[in-house]
């Protein structure tokens, strides 16, 4: 079975959008992947079509209905086992961890959020875990699902062809990437570390790694304090 996204959206025409170009599109037109993008607005029951109303207790906006998006996702998977996602700013932060978590299942069932919110009934009764692209908001859930959606895409076996699997990027190592470097020798008056042309791959290797050791400690302390291998409580037996 191919890796599956099903994105509900009252905007699909979003999609595929920019995951039809690229690393993702080439992807997505040879069958390594597949996308179903399906308008909730297709489950509204009444004459208007509605799929959302006010808050319950008043103030701005309008709310997704339960009804409407509990039916969407019903006729979107019948019974079928898989992560349940809505995209939301007060959801769970997406991390290299948890895409590597998704792209190795069936793939996500994702909705996208508008308007004030999503009824609370519905994310409940189906399951829905919140994820957070970062602390900003969005005016929907469908540039934060493209961004999910594509950071697992690229995971796929036969995705990344030839370029490093995603297990060497230092992204899941905890840190930042090393600087890069191509010709010309020199810009600018600005020429390139030299162990970088000594042709001495240890050294290069080290020098990278120090690089985005360092990078990493200045840019990102908290990536530094919860890299892998790093206790946050040491063990007693440490010594
Ligand atoms: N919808 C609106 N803002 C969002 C965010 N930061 N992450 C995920 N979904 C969102």
């Amino acid at each position: 079975m191919t890796w599956r996204a099903t994105v509900l959206t009252l905007f699909p025409d979003m999609f595929p959008g920019p995951l039809g170009v690229s690393l993702a599109g080439k992807a997505l037109a040879s069958g390594l992947w597949s996308l179903e993008a399906r308008d909730i607005r297709d489950s509204a029951t009444d004459r208007h079509r509605s799929v959302d109303d006010t808050p319950a207790g008043g103030g701005p906006g309008m709310v997704l209905r339960a009804d409407v998006l509990a039916a969407a996702i019903d006729a979107a998977d019948a019974g079928q086992d898989r992560p349940h996602l809505l995209m939301s700013p007060r959801g769970r932060p997406l991390t290299q961890s948890l895409v590597a978590e998704l792209a190795v299942g069936p793939g996500p069932l994702i909705v996208c959020g508008r308007f004030e919110g999503v009824d609370q009934r519905v994310i409940e009764a189906r399951n829905l875990e919140e994820v957070s692209i970062g602390d900003y908001v969005l005016s929907g859930g469908e540039i934060a699902a493209m961004a999910l959606i594509d950071a697992c895409v690229r995971l796929l076996p036969g995705v990344m062809g030839k370029q490093a699997s995603g297990e060497d990027e230092s992204f899941s190592e905890g840190l930042l990437e090393y600087p890069q470097f191509t010709r010309p020798q020199e810009f600018e008056g600005r020429g390139i570390p030299e162990i970088l042309i000594s042709g001495d791959h240890a050294k290069v290797a080290a020098w990278r790694k120090a690089e985005a050791e360092a990078l990493t400690r200045v840019r990102r302390p908290d990536l530094w304090a919860a890299r892998p291998g790093q206790n946050a409580t040491k063990n007693k037996t440490d010594g």
